[in-house]
């Protein structure tokens, strides 16, 4: 039996999303922007092969596929919801399920609540199927997800879901697939020494140590506050033997700093937090000079942004220049990951 499969991913890492869907599930992509939905694919595999797919790290959230449709704006759009519901062949599992629940996720503007959806699409199950609804310890979950005119349907599972390492939540945290991406993108080899001199809460360090074996992981942060939030996750993960957290400013980088580092890949402050009182400018130049500073010849540096002219600012002084440069989505914002190599 194969199933299928909905994949959610940050728009403007799909290179990244395949190479991981071919290196580790034998399946095969059948559809990427389903209803023109950039950031989605659906994937068909055989069913004995499901959970494996818990362990795609570049993907933000997986659902049996169940179907997809337009829909409109107004109100009108809950009955072709519920008709679509109707003439979808809901699986096994869910027919034998003792409870259920539907839950709606809305992106856009609707003249609809999601709760008005799952209601609506609650009655029409329990007419169809005579389950019982439960909000709270239920055993089905029907996921319903409305992405302006486009509707997907499908059913979450206690499986598809990752090992969450968030017991401290980093104000500024940046998704796990996007930490993923940019180390992918960093090109490691194995041996190598990875340093986040602003770490936070050590998303970046905790994917690295997850996806790469042989490698020496250092994590920085000028807050200690912060540092032990870093330590908290990667504890959590029981990682936290992979990875040297340590108080620094990461403007004096390489007065502390007595090796050289290959890959240096970071997310630093924005400077649009208040909770973070930085001038990005004056920071990033003085920043990136000591990094390139620590760099190994041959080194990188992958920096993700939503100041990339504070990056670009810094080059000359800091001797360093672009190789690759990419916009992606980080929920409502439109970062930048920027890769850098010494000049000459
Ligand atoms: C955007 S957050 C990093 C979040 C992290 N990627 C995560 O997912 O949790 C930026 C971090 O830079 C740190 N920071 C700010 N200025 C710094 C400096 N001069 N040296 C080192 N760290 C600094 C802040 O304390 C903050 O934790």
């Amino acid at each position: 039996m194969e199933v299928k499969l909905l994949l959610t991913f940050p728009v403007g890492i799909e290179d990244v999303v395949r190479e991981e869907i071919r290196e580790k599930i034998d399946s095969c992509i059948i559809e990427e922007s389903p209803l023109d939905t950039p950031g989605k694919l659906i994937i068909q595999l055989p069913e004995s092969k499901r959970n494996v797919v818990s362990s795609l790290r570049s993907v933000d959230s997986i659902m049996d596929y169940l179907g997809s449709f337009k829909v409109d704006k107004d109100k009108s759009a809950l009955d072709k919801i519920c008709q679509e519901i109707l003439n979808i062949d809901f699986p096994e599992d869910f027919r034998n399920a003792s409870s259920f629940r539907v839950t709606c996720d809305r992106r856009g503007k609707h003249d609809y609540t999601s709760m008005d959806v799952e209601k609506a699409v609650g009655q029409v199950l329990v007419d169809k199927y005579r389950l019982k609804v439960k909000l709270e310890g239920f055993e089905a979950n029907v996921f319903i997800e409305i992405v302006e005119d486009a509707c997907f349907v499908g059913l979450l599972r206690e499986e598809y879901l990752r090992g969450r390492y968030f017991v401290f939540h980093h104000p500024a945290a940046i998704k796990p697939s996007i930490a993923y991406a940019m180390i992918k993108l960093a090109d490691v080899k194995p041996g190598m020494t990875i340093l986040d001199p602003m770490c936070g809460g050590g998303t970046i360090l905790i994917e690295a140590a997850l996806t790469l074996s042989d490698v020496k992981l250092y994590g920085f942060d000028i807050s200690e506050y912060f540092l032990e939030g870093g330590v908290l996750n990667s504890e959590a993960m029981s990682l936290s033997d992979r990875i040297i957290f340590k108080k620094v400013d990461c403007r004096n980088l390489s007065k502390i700093v007595d090796f050289k580092v290959d890959r240096i890949i970071t997310n630093p402050p924005y400077g649009t937090k208040p909770i973070f009182k930085i001038n990005p400018r004056p920071l990033y130049l003085k920043c990136l000079i000591e990094m390139s500073k620590v760099l190994a010849k041959d080194g990188k540096i992958v920096i993700i942004t939503i100041k990339p002219d504070c990056v670009k600012n810094a080059l000359d002084k800091a001797g360093l220049k672009i190789e690759h440069e990419r916009t992606v989505k980080h929920n409502d914002t439109n970062p930048e990951i920027i890769i850098l190599t010494k000049n000459g």
